[in-house]
């Protein structure tokens, strides 16, 4: 059984599908999860669930990722992850921290990448004028979303979307993509998921 350790920032809807989708026959089970804020709504979520939760705040470190990242080890480190799935955690690691969990760290992004690495994704999506949106699954580098691809979810954009309408539609693929994708990738299968 795979040990799945979840990083989060804000309200978690990604790590719930991720835990909600790790029962029965899945490969894995959650045995963390934690945040840079810990007013992170997500954190209670979890907690209810019974998952061991923590949370180390950024802002008590200043501009000092280091340090950060090294108060962040602790309790990652005690539980032991296999696999660590980044769901809307909204800092940006270091290369250090990123080699120590090479081809084992995942993330999920806003957009169809390589288009629109960083934020504002769906604003940008449709200033492009683009028809199509979505979401992408990547394995974590050093370079910012910019990992191989595990997968990818596609939504079409309707006329009069705005950012928030788009958001909610890519929201939503997201949470089959995500749970899609770890299944697979912690039963060793690295064939791309497109959904
Ligand atoms: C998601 O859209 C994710 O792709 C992005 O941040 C959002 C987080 O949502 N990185 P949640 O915290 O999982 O609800």
């Amino acid at each position: 059984m795979k040990r799945v350790a979840i990083l989060i920032s804000g309200g978690g809807s990604n790590m719930m599908a991720l835990v909600a989708s790790m029962t029965g026959d899945h490969p894995a089970r959650p045995v963390l999860v934690a945040s840079n804020d810990p007013g992170a709504a997500g954190l209670g979520k979890a907690a209810a669930l019974g998952i061991p939760v923590a949370a180390v705040d950024h802002r008590a470190f200043g501009g000092n990722r280091g340090g950060f990242e090294a108060a962040l080890l602790g309790p990652l480190l005690d539980a032991r992850p296999d696999i660590i799935c980044l769901a809307g955690f909204m800092r940006i690691l270091t290369p250090g921290f990123v080699d120590r969990f090479a081809g084992r760290m995942l993330n999920i992004h806003p957009s169809l990448l390589p288009l629109y690495p960083g934020l504002n994704t769906h604003a940008r999506a449709l200033a492009a004028g683009d028809v199509q949106a979505g979401a992408s699954v990547h394995l974590v580098t050093s370079a910012l979303d910019d990992g191989p691809i595990l997968g990818q979810a596609r939504v079409p954009v309707h006329p009069g979307d705005t950012p928030e309408t788009l958001a909610a539609r890519v929201l939503a693929a997201e949470h089959r993509l995500y749970p899609a994708v770890l299944r697979r990738f912690a039963a060793g299968q690295t064939d791309r998921v497109d959904l």
